[in-house]
């Protein structure tokens, strides 16, 4: 079985960053959350680092305007917690080149569609489920992708299918996708910590 120290980065509610915190408490998961980075100082998923004591910072353009330092402050917070694996939960800042070449095949973004569909610029939250209701998709659903260079394009490691409902509306679907989210999340860590999912990505890591 594989441990992991985890970093989450989030921008707004933090449910997701909350999944993994409750599946820890409740013997689900191994890893645990060693720090939560938001570039949103009001971010709920701040509030809830803090009430479980997991560190927790704000870096934004706004307290760090260098581009540079920025990331570099970054990369040091990852270095001093030992982080093993990045995972990007709703957070709305592309990571920096310098951070995805450092931790290559260990950054992991959620995204609340079936990739390659309903990816890209200008596609996240509600957004995605209204285009899926317009478009009268029969199924829509929730991946979890290795981040590269590019907006949800890179190796998709887990996937979730839903139907969509006759009578959902973009607000109905979301919230039964947000639940999905939850799920996949906590059951893909399960399936990394067991190396079931492996794909070579963490053999560094014995
Ligand atoms: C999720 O729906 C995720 O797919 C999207 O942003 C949302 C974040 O939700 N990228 P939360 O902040 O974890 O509640």
């Amino acid at each position: 079985m594989q441990e992991f120290n985890l970093a989450v980065f989030s921008s707004h509610f933090g449910s997701n960053l909350q999944s993994i915190i409750d599946a820890k408490k409740n013997g689900k998961i191994l890893s645990s959350v060693k720090v939560v980075i938001s570039n949103n100082q009001d971010s709920y998923a701040l509030v809830r680092a803090k009430q479980e004591s997991i560190n927790n910072l704000y870096i934004s353009k706004t307290n760090y305007p260098d581009d540079n330092t920025r990331t570099q402050i970054i990369l040091n917070v990852l270095n001093e917690n030992k982080i093993d694996l990045i995972l990007l939960l709703g957070y709305m800042k592309k990571i920096p080149n310098l951070i995805i070449k450092k931790y290559q095949n260990k950054i992991i973004n959620i995204h609340p569609s079936l990739l390659p569909q309903y990816g890209g610029s200008g596609m996240y939250g509600i957004h995605v489920h209204k285009s899926i209701i317009l478009n009268q998709e029969k199924y829509s659903g929730v991946s979890l992708h290795l981040v590269n260079e590019e907006y949800d394009q890179g190796h998709i490691i887990s996937q979730l299918k839903i139907p969509v409902n006759k009578n959902d509306d973009e607000t109905s679907l979301q919230t039964r996708i947000q639940l999905i989210e939850h799920l996949l999340l906590v059951s893909t860590i399960q399936l990394l910590e067991q190396r079931i999912i492996n794909l070579g990505l963490f053999d560094d890591m014995e």
